[in-house]
């Protein structure tokens, strides 16, 4: 009989301290006018500086883990997108995470994709799931963008914001259960769009990387829009095709949180009423590898999201990258 990998649960964590648009205005030169009109961002969560990545990530994933109705160990592989790791080489904060939770003696790995981590994380967990490597696997999407933010730069400093999401993604044999399709893909000649440049190989650590400022986060801001509208209309019009689905036909449009503009411009050229696409932007800023997580998290507590119902998934980010996904909600609602 045939394993399909389905989408049993979902959890997210969103720290409790606000950095709203007046508080940016008294710390760089911008107005709340400017960032609403460019950004449609408010508000953004920022972490108290003894919480790290890890922290968040175990929050969204205790939560995550519960609402599967599964047991911790269940659990049989642990994979956290992130750009912004406890530590830059290592351990894993997979493996601090799962630590954290009481997992231990399971596979356990980070990795890298900036925003769209946690839609290719969802094609690794689809692949072994499928391929009867795993049962049970713990995606997680946690951020702490603040620890890589140059709050002197008003061109970044008012983008991003904190905080984690996770889900369990398990077998079935039941095809309705199934994620229906997921594409993934890079294209590594516009790496240097979006960039953090130490510490690494390249710059490792020392003291030229402080003086440039070279370990925040640097981004070609309006090249990436551009592109990003684009990549991002043509990856779910590709995904729709392929699978025959009509865009009135989607009951959740989810596109990564970076910008109103972008998800008002995917979404116009998609002919997607203004009820199909979830906005969490407005709250949170842009969380990165976290975003599309934190924003599923949402419309399932606020009891938008019904078991069975379609949800489009679709993000861009640094790489760059890309990826896009159609996926029935299999949990159970609240
Ligand atoms: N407040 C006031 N003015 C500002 C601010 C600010 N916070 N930031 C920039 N400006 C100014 C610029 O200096 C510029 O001024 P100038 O015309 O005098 O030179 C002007 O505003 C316009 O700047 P642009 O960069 O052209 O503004 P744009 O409309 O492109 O908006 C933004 C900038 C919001 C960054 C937008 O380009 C964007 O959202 N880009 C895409 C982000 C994205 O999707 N990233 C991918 C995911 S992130 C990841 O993977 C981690």
């Amino acid at each position: 009989m045939a394993i399909y990998a389905s989408f049993r649960s979902i959890g997210a964590y969103a720290p409790e301290k606000i950095l709203s648009n007046s508080d940016l205005e008294k710390m760089v030169d911008t107005t709340d006018e400017w960032i609403v009109k460019r950004t449609g961002i408010k508000e953004r969560r920022i972490a108290d500086e003894h919480i790290s990545t890890s922290d968040m990530g175990a929050m969204a994933a205790n939560i995550a883990i519960e609402r599967s109705g599964l047991g911790k160990e269940d659990i049989d592989l642990v994979i956290c997108a992130t750009v912004t790791p406890d530590y830059f080489n290592m351990p894993s904060t997979a493996c601090i995470i799962s630590d954290k939770i009481g997992i231990s003696n399971v596979q356990a790995f980070d990795i890298s994709a900036a925003c769209s981590g946690f839609v290719y994380s969802l094609t690794i967990a689809k692949a072994f799931i499928e391929s009867g490597m795993k049962k049970n696997v713990l995606v997680i999407g946690a951020e702490k963008f603040s620890s890589i933010v140059d709050y002197t730069d008003r061109s970044t400093c008012v983008l991003f914001g904190d905080g984690a999401g996770a889900a369990v993604i398990s077998a079935t044999t039941d095809k309705s259960e199934a994620f229906m399709d997921i594409h993934a893909s890079a294209d590594g000649s516009y790496a240097d769009f979006l960039v953090t440049p130490a510490p690494g190989s390249v710059h490792p650590a020392n003291q030229k990387m402080l003086d440039e400022k070279l370990n925040f986060v640097q981004m070609k801001g309006n090249e990436t829009f551009k592109l990003a509208v684009k990549t991002l209309t043509k990856d779910v019009i590709d995904i729709l095709e392929t699978n025959s689905i009509d865009a009135s036909e989607i009951k959740h449009f989810i596109p990564h949180q970076a910008n109103y503009r972008i998800i008002k411009a995917v979404g116009d050229a998609l002919g997607m009423r203004e009820d199909q696409v979830v906005l969490t932007v407005q709250k949170y800023g842009n969380t990165s590898a976290a975003s599309i997580p934190m924003a599923i998290n949402d419309i399932y507590e606020s009891g938008r999201l019904k078991e069975g119902e379609l949800m489009l998934l679709d993000t861009f980010g640094g790489g760059l990258t890309w990826a896009s996904a159609l996926i029935p909600f299999a949990g159970k609602v609240k």
